[in-house]
């Protein structure tokens, strides 16, 4: 993404202190299904690394929320990507997945998450970074709620990674 060096975005974890912006933007970008507050507070407190925000300045431009697999796992799952509405298209998007992939553990081999077939920016997004449909899943989150599945195989990217 273009970067201005005198107010570059900055991609890091949450802290506890930014957690209602983080719930602030997730009504803004969501209309239904919207997490809770609270359910940040809970998300903090299990996977600290894995809500990773997007700033300008003081300005939150999005949020990135992932969650391991049970131990032993060496799969992530991307519970939540937005961004907000005016930051849109400007590579925001790529570099909160790109951030992930950079400090997610080296033994992680997969990266998985669920998308509305009818969202495409989201569809090209995740397909421009290297994930694949993998299976469509008819009433996923309930009766004609469809979801693609779609995995990402990280063990190309992690032998690039740089420590
Ligand atoms: C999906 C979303 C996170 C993408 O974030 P973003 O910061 O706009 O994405 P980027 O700027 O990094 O764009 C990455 C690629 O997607 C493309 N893209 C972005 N918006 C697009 C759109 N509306 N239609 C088609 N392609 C789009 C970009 O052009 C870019 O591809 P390119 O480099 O080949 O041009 C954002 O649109 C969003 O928050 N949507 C609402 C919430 C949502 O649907 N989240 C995903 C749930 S699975």
């Amino acid at each position: 993404m273009s970067i201005n060096k005198s107010n570059p975005v900055v991609i890091r974890p949450a802290s506890l202190q930014e957690l209602s912006l983080v719930a602030e933007l997730e009504r803004q970008v969501f209309t239904s299904a919207v997490y809770p507050e609270f359910f940040f507070r809970q998300a903090h407190d299990l996977w600290p690394d894995y809500l990773i925000l997007a700033w300008k300045g003081e300005q939150l431009l999005g949020y990135l929320l992932a969650a391991p697999g049970q131990q032993g796992s060496k799969s992530i799952g991307i519970m939540s990507l937005a961004v907000s509405q005016q930051s849109r298209g400007l590579g925001v998007g790529q570099a909160l997945l790109q951030y992930l992939l950079q400090h997610c553990p080296a033994q992680t081999e997969q990266l998985w998450l669920t998308v509305a077939p009818d969202n495409q920016s989201a569809l090209h997004l995740y397909k421009k970074s290297g994930f694949i449909q993998h299976q469509y899943h008819e009433d996923y989150y309930g009766k004609d709620e469809p979801r693609w599945l779609l995995v990402k195989q990280l063990m190309t990217v992690n032998r690039d990674k740089k420590d």
